[in-house]
């Protein structure tokens, strides 16, 4: 694979009258053919002059950016406008013309391209099947729903056939089920046209569904990223770690905890356990052999397991029950498996 977007240094600073305002600090990174890469970060940490700046909206203030191993910092305008012609970009809010049809819509981006009136419903056709929506060329964006609209939205960011897809969250306005299906989506449009795709999203439950890396943006500044199995099993800041527990419901246990909650009572000799899985686990029958080999009892009382490039990825909440050595032994067990032990409470 080869890199399709790179940054080099690049700091973004703007200013109101004479006060500076920096919101991307030394930004280096690099997004390779193929990847569907996501950038995540709160409110105001910079996700969107980031991407705006790799398809040349916004300017560095210093450093560089590249597209295809060519700076696009200083280009001429006409020479902008054909790099930007590869690189589509959809919204949170869609950004369809209300006056328009789907199919004038799509077919904007198109008004210089010098195709043929039959060539350009061709492709809108093509295009309109792809995204699942083939009977709506004649809908107005207001007859469609927010996901249908997202659709539209996709089609016309490819329609001139781009390498490149930024979306910048594109499915923050939508319920929980329309956002699986534009993932969905996107993620078929990686697979199947080797799209490159960038997410920006302030949900780490997008990253894990669709995307392969991360980098985590901080006050304009690349805290932590790598592929997504790495990041999510083994984090190494704080903020990566907030962002992965609010995918998860094994946090829960501890309100439980504090609430005496007759859930996570233990009885003499007991211990309440949060194991966890890393990128080193093994996916061997853990806790069936532990109780097997160790004549230990494990109550499993939550649990949120996925597996992620074909790995365990997440935790169990388990009761561990049996006489001391035995659970020690246990224990040790799982430690030599690359299970991470968290003790939450003894009986
Ligand atoms: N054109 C501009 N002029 C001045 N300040 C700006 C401009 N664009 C963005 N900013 C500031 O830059 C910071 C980062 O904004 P940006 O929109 O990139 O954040 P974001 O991570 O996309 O946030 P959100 O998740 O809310 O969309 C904010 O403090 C914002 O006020
Ligand atoms: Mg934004």
């Amino acid at each position: 694979m080869s890199e399709i977007i790179r940054t080099e240094n690049m700091a973004k600073v703007f200013t109101d009258g004479k006060k500076a305002h920096t919101v991307l600090r030394d930004v280096n990174l690099s997004i390779e053919k193929g990847d569907i890469f996501g950038i995540i970060g709160y409110s105001g940490a910079g996700k969107s002059t980031l991407v705006r700046c790799f398809n040349g909206i916004e300017k560095p203030t210093r450093g560089n950016v590249f597209f295809e191993d060519r700076s696009i910092v200083g280009l001429k305008a006409s020479e902008l406008r054909t790099i930007r012609r590869k690189i589509g970009m959809i919204f949170q809010q869609f950004n369809l013309m209300p006056s328009r049809t789907v199919f004038d819509n799509i077919a904007l981006p198109l008004k210089h391209s010098g195709l043929t009136k039959k060539e350009t419903s061709k492709r809108i056709k093509e295009l309109l099947q792809l995204v699942s929506l083939p009977d709506k060329e004649d809908s107005y964006p207001a007859q469609l729903s927010g996901g249908q609209k997202q659709r539209v939205a996709i089609a016309r960011a490819l329609v001139n056939q781009p390498k490149v897809l930024l979306c910048d969250e594109a499915t923050s306005a939508l319920d929980p089920k329309t956002t699986k299906s534009i993932l969905y989506l996107l993620k078929k449009l990686n697979e199947e046209l080797g799209l490159t795709i960038v997410v920006i999203t302030h949900e780490m439950s997008v990253v894990r569904e669709i995307c392969h890396k991360v980098a985590v943006l901080d006050k304009g500044k690349i805290l932590e990223e790598g592929d997504v199995y790495t990041v999510f099993s083994n984090p190494q800041e704080k903020l990566t770690q907030s962002f992965i527990e609010t995918t998860s419901t094994l946090g829960n246990v501890k309100e439980l905890i504090k609430a005496n909650s007759p859930v996570v009572k233990l009885q003499p000799g007991q211990l309440l356990l949060k194991i966890s899985y890393s990128a080193d686990s093994v996916s061997e029958p853990l806790i069936s052999y532990i109780s097997r080999q160790y004549n230990v009892d494990a109550d499993i009382i939550a649990g949120d397991v996925q597996i992620l490039s074909d790995h365990p990825l997440g935790g169990l909440i388990i009761i561990l029950s049996g006489q001391k050595t035995d659970i020690d032994h246990a224990t040790h067990y799982l430690e030599k498996k690359h299970v991470a032990i968290e003790v939450l409470n003894h009986g």
